[in-house]
């Protein structure tokens, strides 16, 4: 899809069909969270592909939000791997995991499929349904999928801030 329109017509797709997501398909999306940009290419992340029936409970155990995706994809930040800015000690790597999962979010929809960013899930419960991540912090939970015909973007994903809020000149 041409890039304007697909930045345009992205939004957040929440109603998926129980087809799977093919692994071509998520070797392209990994792809795209390869060559993401990070903080002195530091790369500091760990991506986890969450697709067996039985890992999927687990993305139900740990967020509601699920939207029975087919797919999950977990970004996570390690933060030990991060480039730390001198001035104030601000440690990118979550800001490097959140530019990986805008650009596997915008590969997803290239491809044809749809996808939610998920953040809304137990911390808490982190270490013991995925103990894998330990010691990494989870930022995104893609869920990935083919888009139900009955999808439609949620109302407030055209209610925007006034520009004039957002937009300066300096
Ligand atoms: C950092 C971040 C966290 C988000 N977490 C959730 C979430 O936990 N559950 C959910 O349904 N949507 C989540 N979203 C999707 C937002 O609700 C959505 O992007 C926003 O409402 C704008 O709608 P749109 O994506 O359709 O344009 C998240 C988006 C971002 C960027």
């Amino acid at each position: 899809m041409q890039f304007d329109r697909l930045v345009n017509e992205r939004y957040s797709v929440r109603k998926f069909t129980e087809e799977p997501v093919s692994d071509e398909e998520i070797q392209k999306i990994l792809d795209s969270i390869y060559v993401a940009p990070s903080g002195q290419n530091k790369q500091p992340l760990r991506v986890w592909t969450i697709r067996s029936k039985d890992r999927l409970e687990g993305v139900k155990r740990i967020t509601k939000y699920h939207y029975n995706a087919p797919l999950t994809i977990a970004i996570c930040a390690v933060p030990e791997e991060g480039w730390v800015r001198k001035s104030d000690g601000s440690n990118h790597s979550v800001v490097d995991a959140a530019a990986a999962t805008m650009q596997a979010w915008l590969m997803a929809e290239d491809i044809g499929l749809g996808a939610v960013w998920v953040s809304d899930f137990d911390t808490n419960l982190q270490d013991e349904i995925f103990p894998e991540m330990k010691g990494t912090e989870l930022v995104a939970m893609l869920q990935i999928g083919h888009i139900s015909p009955e999808s439609k973007p949620l109302g407030w994903h055209s209610k925007k801030r006034d520009r004039s809020e957002m937009f300066f000149e300096l």
